[in-house]
């Protein structure tokens, strides 16, 4: 189909997530056609180099044959298979053994659904289950981090901590909380490691303690929060966290659907400080993009609860047509192997590299701090560097970052609070990542010298 044709169905029918319908219509899309390894071709043959691997997703880059292959056997042989009465198929079983086995710790049970939302959703719902289960149904309200992203359910939406998901939404629900996020850059007091920490186990004492111990049944953080402009806590933070939750008597439960999959370096950022949460979700990487899949994964602990406090021939009553969907098993298992097969490692390479290249632009006059994770980095801008100002919210910044980026073959995410996110996909060779680094200087220099954004410098 002819591009002004597709352009003009998108803005007639299309409904993209996350969007303002008004400025979409007059923007319009950009139509992507095809991708490999890094770099995506758009319906012009304009070439772009995805420093953000989709919406940090496609981890091993895109047209990977032998995930192709995996998918179109499975969906040749056996495209759909129930797990409800007993049902299951051979990709799904696979998939769940190899994960327990590379799990943290216990987590050793494993649900899977369609992406990372659904998988937060079913984790409240196991949640309510559990507590149920123990004799603990009070134990209701859930404890999250501002600036939390835990997807967009009418839950998780309440759970996450961004305004555009609240507005209008009649969320967060009563039971619903958040403290301070662990934001070293904009800390309040020193921004010391060991006083950011200090102040996250007090925050959340505190809180359970306002709420009543008998009532609160769960934390949930990332373990670098993406969404909210990639905040990489302090090393420690999650296992003090993860150590509070265990002493307040309430479930900790680690968000990695961006941080799993190498995207921080190990399989799951958790295993950097040995922790083993209760209950843990991941999507994204999990197929790397090629399929939708998230996945729950459950401590023997919580399952035995639920599964030894429920009557013989009662169902527990969760589920979905497209649960352990076996197409995206089989890309999971395909995917799998390429991050044991030296993706995870490539990945861990190239973010060294990424970390070398992204630390000179600190010395930027525009740029008040740069932190990375891995394969995830976010650059935040200042218009002071002394009184770390943010640029006035009418320059904007994010619409016009996003432009110059386009223009010139580099996607990257420039969120609205004047933060860029790169995500690269962990098969970037070094020369893609300076690439990278390259264009994404001269666009950060290029938006700093812009009149009207020069002009509001300190
Ligand atoms: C930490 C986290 N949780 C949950 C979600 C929701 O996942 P999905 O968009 O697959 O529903 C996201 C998505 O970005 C996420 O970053």
């Amino acid at each position: 189909m002819h591009a002004e044709t597709l352009l003009r169905i998108d803005r007639d029918h299309l409904i993209h997530p996350v969007s303002a319908w008004r400025d979409h219509e007059e923007a319009g899309a950009r139509i992507l056609r095809s991708g490999k390894g890094a770099w995506l071709t758009d319906i012009h043959g304009k070439e772009l180099l995805d420093g953000f691997s989709g919406l940090w997703c496609v981890n091993a880059g895109y047209g990977c044959q032998s995930v192709v292959e995996a998918a179109t056997e499975q969906m040749a042989r056996l495209p759909y298979a129930t797990g409800y009465f007993g049902y299951a198929s051979e990709a799904a079983i696979e998939l769940a053994g190899r994960l327990a086995a590379k799990a943290p710790g216990n987590l050793n049970r494993i649900f899977f659904c369609q992406g990372g939302s659904d998988a937060v959703d079913s984790v409240l719902r196991f949640i309510r289950f559990f507590q149920h289960a123990r004799g603990t149904p009070q134990k209701r309200h859930v404890i999250g981090l501002a600036k939390g992203y835990h997807g967009s359910t009418y839950a998780g939406s309440g759970l996450t901590a961004l305004a555009a998901f609240h507005r209008d939404a009649d969320v967060p629900l009563s039971w619903q909380h958040h403290i301070p996020s662990p934001y070293p850059y904009r800390h309040e007091g020193d921004g010391q490691d060991s006083t950011i920490i200090a102040d996250s186990v007090a925050a959340l004492q505190q809180k359970v303690a306002e709420v009543g111990a008998a009532n609160v049944a769960a934390f949930f953080c990332e373990p670098v929060q993406g969404s909210g402009g990639v905040i990489v806590p302090p090393r420690g933070w999650l296992a003090a966290m993860r150590r509070a939750c265990t002493e307040l008597g309430i479930l900790f439960v680690a968000d990695e659907v961006i941080t799993g999959f190498g995207r921080t370096g190990p399989l799951f950022a958790c295993e950097t400080e040995q922790v083993v949460p209760d209950m843990m979700t991941v999507a994204k990487g999990l197929t790397s993009g090629y399929a939708p899949m998230g996945a729950v994964f459950m401590s023997d602990e919580v399952y035995e609860t639920v599964r030894d406090n429920t009557p013989p021939g009662v169902p527990i009553g969760h589920g979905m047509t497209y649960s352990a969907h076996p197409v995206s098993a089989a890309i999971g298992l395909a995917v799998l192997d390429l991050y044991e097969g030296g993706l995870l490692a490539n990945g861990v390479a190239a973010g060294r590299h990424l970390a070398s290249r992204l630390t000179t632009l600190s010395e930027h006059p525009f740029v008040g701090d740069v932190r990375i994770s891995g394969m995830l980095a976010g650059i935040e801008l200042v218009t002071d560097k002394t009184s770390r100002r943010k640029p006035d919210p009418s320059l904007g910044l994010s619409k016009k970052l996003a432009a110059l980026g386009y223009r010139d073959g580099l996607l990257f995410r420039a969120f609205a609070d004047d933060v860029i996110g790169l995500a690269p996909p962990l098969c970037c060779s070094i020369e893609e990542i300076d690439l990278m680094c390259d264009r994404l200087t001269r666009i950060i220099h290029e938006i700093a010298n812009l009149r009207d954004v020069s002009s509001r410098r300190a």
